[in-house]
């Protein structure tokens, strides 16, 4: 963290997790444990159809709302999807875009996650754009490359004056959900290599006020030192963002000095 150039985040992703109903009994138990000055920004994201329950319950709580996917055209025949609009109508802050999920199960590619971040961004969504690489990828030295390859292309097109409203969350795919973390200096190596990409294109004044999260397995025993880290700026937190007394435990390992 580095609370001085830039904002800590702790972000939810609940995946395909909890109805609306459970959405509020989540707000209502969250409400109770919430520390009453946070040094870091709480957002929570939400299932698409869980929003407008989710906009209601943490109203007054100082949580933001995320969406987990947008598609990028403005509007159309394209059943079934979300756009950048509708969030935007519905009070939505942030994005989640080009989650490992969605590019190992939903066909997302470099170039669809780049076209998601112009739209998001064109009607002031922040998006949280998610980069990291599988276990095969690391073995075979190819990380950095592979990382700065996602960086520069979800940027490609964005100006400076944008790109400081973005969010990245390096999340290495073999940490998802397996209970396996990257060590806090892995993860601050990459996040570390990240900025050094966004400063690449972007100058050093912007490189230094985007917020680079780290995510995988993120949970309350291992937070506080994977914080403690220089570029790393928060957390993107899956299923220990499900349970309240583990979500808050985690937004006060990012409370410490
Ligand atoms: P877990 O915290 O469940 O490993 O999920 C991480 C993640 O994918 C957040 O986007």
């Amino acid at each position: 963290m580095n609370r001085r150039y830039r904002k800590t985040i702790i972000a939810g992703n609940w995946k395909m997790n909890k109805t609306a109903t459970e959405t509020k009994k989540f707000a209502e138990e969250l409400k109770t444990m919430l520390p009453k000055a946070k040094w870091c920004d709480v957002v929570v994201c939400v299932p698409f159809v869980n929003i407008p329950a989710a906009i209601r319950a943490f109203k007054d709580m100082r949580v933001a709302i995320g969406a987990e996917d947008l598609f990028y055209e403005k509007s159309g025949a394209y059943t079934g999807e979300v756009s950048a609009d509708m969030l935007k109508d519905l009070g939505v802050k942030y994005v989640i875009i080009g989650h490992s999920e969605r590019r190992q199960y939903f066909g997302e590619t470099d170039v669809t996650v780049n076209k998601k971040v112009l739209a998001a961004l064109e009607v002031g969504l922040h998006p949280i754009i998610c980069v990291g690489e599988t276990l095969e990828q690391r073995e075979m030295g190819i990380t950095m490359e592979l990382i700065a390859l996602q960086t520069k292309a979800a940027f490609a097109g964005v100006p400076a004056e944008k790109a400081r409203k973005c969010v990245i969350a390096y999340e290495p795919v073999w940490a998802i959900g397996t209970g396996k973390t990257a060590t806090a200096e892995q993860a601050n190596e990459v996040c570390n290599a990240i900025r050094a990409t966004i400063r690449h294109l972007y100058g050093a004044r912007v490189a230094r006020s985007v917020t680079i999260q780290y995510g995988g397995s993120m949970n309350p025993a291992n937070a506080a030192e994977l914080l403690a880290q220089p570029d790393v700026d928060g957390g993107l937190i899956g299923g220990a963002a499900l349970v309240p007394e583990k979500f808050t435990a985690i937004i006060n390992a990012a409370n410490q000095e």
